[in-house]
């Protein structure tokens, strides 16, 4: 049974009502990493690892939601929205987004359950978040943008779940295509679709199931490095609003001024801008080896320089990279500290390189990786179930 199967069975079985369904994508992101928040350039895609929700409104101010995949319910009113940690404090806190707007949303009955893997970075929040935002609008008929919807979500993550990310990836839930990555601008928030028609290579995510606990605040102290930055040039150029607007140049007329450690934050983030400019074009010329390499330069700099990597991410790396031409590149993917490397991996190689990677990794950290093919799929949307 798809995810979309299991909620529609339970959902009728539980409420007896004939359901809305939806699918909310989780997301790859091909190149630009921590950019998002620095107003530069991102390019990820919606993935086929997804949450589907089944929904009805139940006439009542009450939300009632049933987690298939953690066999749990949860009820709430709209004047009793908390933060924290728990699947339903996202959901409460796309309700007090609509809530904030004015909009007169009512309770729902909901079921939802998917196959993204929690914490190994797909944004599997952000699928929920845009997942039950897009119920919420289709339900209620509020008419509200995708973009709005995006950022309902994106502040959602910020006050209830404390994690002060970018908007990278609840756009890229919203907006994605099935054959396409989105090149993002952050500061305009306008994106372009790269075409991806990937004809000889899989799109291949590694697990290395590693769960860092610190992660959320080891995210806003890389944020809060990068802020530090900007005020510091800002007192020489003004018309600096984020390091999109900064150049290295800039960056070293404040070395004498900051900590090293902001600095090499500084300096990564305004390299990886303008990497993901130039992977832009690579891909666009079709040249895959060249986006991979840049791929590999991203990956060694959010291991030095960022400091978001893990010994796992890193041995997975080293070993895409002695691999051999096969493995057009390979780097961790999203916010770090942990999670899946995503890999651009010849087809006809794919096996060799799984049962190597596999070996060797259960050799050194006597834990097994998993393994995920995916494909690019469309953004949030409404389905229904075939027969
Ligand atoms: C997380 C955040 C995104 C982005 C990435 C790093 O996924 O939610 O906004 O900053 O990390 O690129």
């Amino acid at each position: 049974m798809t995810p979309l199967q299991s909620v529609d069975a339970v959902f009728k079985g539980k409420f007896n009502n004939e359901p809305f369904l939806i699918v909310a994508p989780g997301r790859i992101n091909l190149m630009g990493e921590h950019t998002d928040y620095n107003n530069g350039f991102v390019m990820p895609a919606a993935v086929d690892k997804h949450i589907a929700f089944a929904a009805a409104p139940n006439g009542t101010d009450q939300f009632n939601v049933y987690s298939l995949d953690f066999n749990e319910s949860f009820s709430f009113h709209l004047s009793q929205l908390k933060p924290g940690n728990h699947w339903s404090n996202y959901m409460m806190g796309v309700a007090g987004g609509f809530k904030q707007q004015g909009l007169p949303l009512a309770g729902i009955d909901c079921v939802f359950g998917g196959n993204i893997p929690t914490g190994a970075g797909l944004s599997s929040s952000a699928a929920l978040c845009c997942g039950i935002g897009f119920v919420f609008n289709e339900l209620f008929h509020f008419n509200l943008t995708r973009l709005q919807l995006a950022k309902i979500a994106q502040r959602a993550e910020h006050e209830f779940a404390g994690v002060r990310c970018g908007i990278m990836d609840q756009y890229a839930s919203l907006f994605g295509l099935a054959n396409a990555a989105l090149m993002l601008d952050c500061r305009s928030l306008q994106h372009e679709y790269l075409p991806i028609r990937f004809q000889e290579v899989e799109i291949l995510l590694i697990d290395t199931n590693v769960k860092h606990e610190l992660a959320s605040s080891a995210y806003n102290q890389r944020r809060a490095a990068c802020e530090e930055g900007v005020s510091m040039i800002q007192k020489n150029k003004p018309t600096v609003q984020s390091l999109r607007d900064a150049d290295l140049n800039d960056l070293e007329m404040i070395q004498p001024l900051v900590s090293p450690d902001v600095f090499s934050k500084c300096q990564f983030i305004i390299q990886e801008i303008a990497r993901t400019q130039q992977a832009a074009q690579l891909l666009k010329a079709h040249d895959l080896a060249g986006f991979g390499k840049k791929m590999f330069e991203t990956h060694w700099g959010l291991s030095k320089k960022y400091e978001v990597s893990c010994s796992e991410s890193d041995f997975l790396v080293k070993l895409a990279e002695n691999f051999g031409s096969e493995v057009v590149g390979a780097r961790q993917m999203g916010g770090g500290f942990g999670g899946c490397t995503i890999n651009l991996v010849n087809k006809a190689a794919v096996q060799k390189y799984t049962s190597k990677v596999k070996a060797e990794y259960v050799a050194s950290f006597k834990k097994e990786p998993d393994f995920y093919s995916v494909m690019l799929m469309q953004g949030v949307h409404a389905e229904s179930i075939t027969p």
